[in-house]
């Protein structure tokens, strides 16, 4: 079932309204709209400017009732191998794991690397999105890695500083919170950090003459990856967890 919060309550244009819903192009769904085989409400309508309440029209195309959804949340356990974009013209995308979707203007929220696992947030709520990706709100972002090198207190230290990520130019890091879960050559860490720079937590080991081998986000907000998704698989939000994001 798709969420629809009380934000779904606005007019809309009905060639928009079909468009978003995958049932042509705009110039598609406009040239249905002309030849009658759209109706609202029981009533053929052929203008496609007409506009309609996306909440309660009953629309049909072609005699097919269609149901409106307005917003989206998906929660995809993001495996190695698929690129965070909504197209691209050689490696397979994070939406086209989403095969139950039915909008067509999903995207992810914030970009995780080709060979990084984990939680991402998929949807269409692009006010949501500014407000989990902005450095001014603040939004933690927690993840797993497992990085050649010793990790130690004063790795923790420096971190906890913020480093100097630039190449070229300084560009310092906000503090971040670097938990140690093991530490020998090989070490497991968990990061906490409030901002997503370009390969942020790469550029940070990197800085301390480190590499990272492992990289899974485990939490952004207050959204936990959900363990019992596999890598690749995905599903809708709980109300709980919307209602908290929110
Ligand atoms: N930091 C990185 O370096 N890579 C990611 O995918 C996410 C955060």
């Amino acid at each position: 079932m798709a969420v629809v919060t009380e934000r779904a309550r606005t007019m809309i244009r009905l060639d928009k309204y079909l468009a978003d819903m995958g049932i042509g192009t705009r110039t598609e769904v406009k040239q249905l709209i002309k030849k009658g085989k759209v109706s609202v409400d029981g009533i053929v309508v052929k203008k496609p400017e007409t506009r309609i309440d996306e909440s309660i029209s009953l629309v049909q195309a072609d005699g097919k009732a269609l149901s409106y959804v307005r917003w989206e949340y998906y929660m995809l356990n993001k495996p190695a191998g698929v690129v965070s974009a909504t197209e691209d013209g050689r490696d397979k995308t994070v939406i086209d794991l989403i095969d139950s979707r039915r909008r067509k203007d999903l995207f992810p929220v914030g970009r995780l690397d080709k060979d990084t696992e984990g939680l991402l947030l998929i949807t269409n709520d692009g006010a949501l999105a500014h407000r989990l990706l902005s450095p001014k709100k603040h939004v933690d972002k927690t993840y797993f890695a497992k990085v050649k090198g010793l990790v130690t207190a004063d790795t923790v230290q420096r971190f906890g500083e913020g480093l100097d990520i630039g190449a070229g130019d300084v560009e310092m890091t906000m503090p971040a919170k670097l938990e140690i879960i093991q530490s020998g050559d090989i070490s497991l860490i968990r990061l906490t950090i409030q901002e997503g720079k370009f390969h942020q937590v790469k550029r940070m080991f990197q800085a301390v003459g480190m590499e990272v081998l492992y990289l899974k986000r485990e939490a952004m907000g207050t959204l936990l990856l959900d363990e019992t998704l596999a890598l690749g698989e995905y599903r809708e939000l709980t109300k709980e967890e919307l209602e908290k994001l929110l």
